[in-house]
């Protein structure tokens, strides 16, 4: 069965002290309120890595995840973080490509492919990231977009190294607008990516591979977005923020 992942991206909010105070909260919601089917991920700012997997030492509900890493594997690249680096704090995953860094730090499909491999080497879980802008989905290139976004990123990685991902489909004009794809418009992509990965790899890949989902959700419409057939989960921005919000959605599995 696959797993059921809902993880929070906490994006460039909290400082050090709320962080840790906010992570705190969640993690003692998730002890008593959430089932033992459904894995919670944090991704906090690089900052917080380190004292969040402190925090939650032999907690297995609650894991920590950064929401980028760099391409190289050590040098001369001021102001970045390495996959080594993450590991070695304990980190478990990490958000690779997501639309803001596509959008403001020229992310393309090509880094993503570097990000991912590195992440791997170092037994870091990516959580690839991929959605299209409005524009795209008007003009109704959306699916080719999705397509090449896995295929130039992914690809190359072995059957063993593939199942280590999980995605999050994101359409961009759904993060932080309030606006969220109906499950209907959801499940129709990931069911699409699904299919496109049975076609490159296998379907039991296909089958195995998370794929959540991404873009103003919430505690009201976690339950229908998830009950769709090819949603395993969500990755929760704004509402990551708030613990209640938080673990309200990942209730939607209980
Ligand atoms: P919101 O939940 O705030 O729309 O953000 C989604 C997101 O970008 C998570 O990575």
């Amino acid at each position: 069965m696959r797993k059921k992942i809902v993880a929070g991206n906490w994006k460039m909010n909290k400082n050090f002290t709320e962080g840790l105070a906010l992570f705190s909260e969640v993690m003692h919601m998730a002890n008593d309120e959430l089932h033992n089917n459904q894995q919670v991920i944090v991704c906090s700012p690089y900052l917080h890595l380190h004292s969040l997997v402190q925090l939650s030492k032999g907690n297995v509900k609650v894991a920590v995840g950064a929401q980028n890493c760099y391409q190289a594997e050590s040098g001369a690249f001021t102001g970045e973080i390495s996959a080594d680096m993450l590991a070695s704090a304990g980190v478990q995953y990490v958000i690779i490509g997501h639309s803001e860094r596509r959008q403001y730090f020229g992310e393309t499909n090509a880094t993503c492919a570097e990000k991912i491999n590195i992440a791997l080497k170092h037994n870091l879980k990516p959580i690839y990231c991929i959605g299209e802008t409005l524009q795209q989905r008007e003009s109704a290139t959306h699916f080719d977009i999705i397509k090449s976004q896995i295929a130039e990123a992914t690809y190359h990685l072995s059957e063993q190294e593939f199942a280590k991902i999980i995605i999050a489909y994101e359409p961009v004009w759904a993060i932080g607008t309030g606006v969220t794809a109906s499950s209907a418009q959801a499940q129709e992509i990931h069911a699409f990516i699904r299919k496109e990965i049975a076609w490159q790899y296998n379907v039991a890949m296909a089958d195995e591979i998370s794929i959540l989902y991404g873009g103003s959700c919430n505690p009201k419409n976690a339950d229908e977005l998830f009950a769709q057939a090819d949603i395993d989960g969500g990755l929760i921005g704004g509402a990551s923020l708030k613990s209640r919000d938080f673990i309200d959605i990942a209730k939607a599995f209980n």
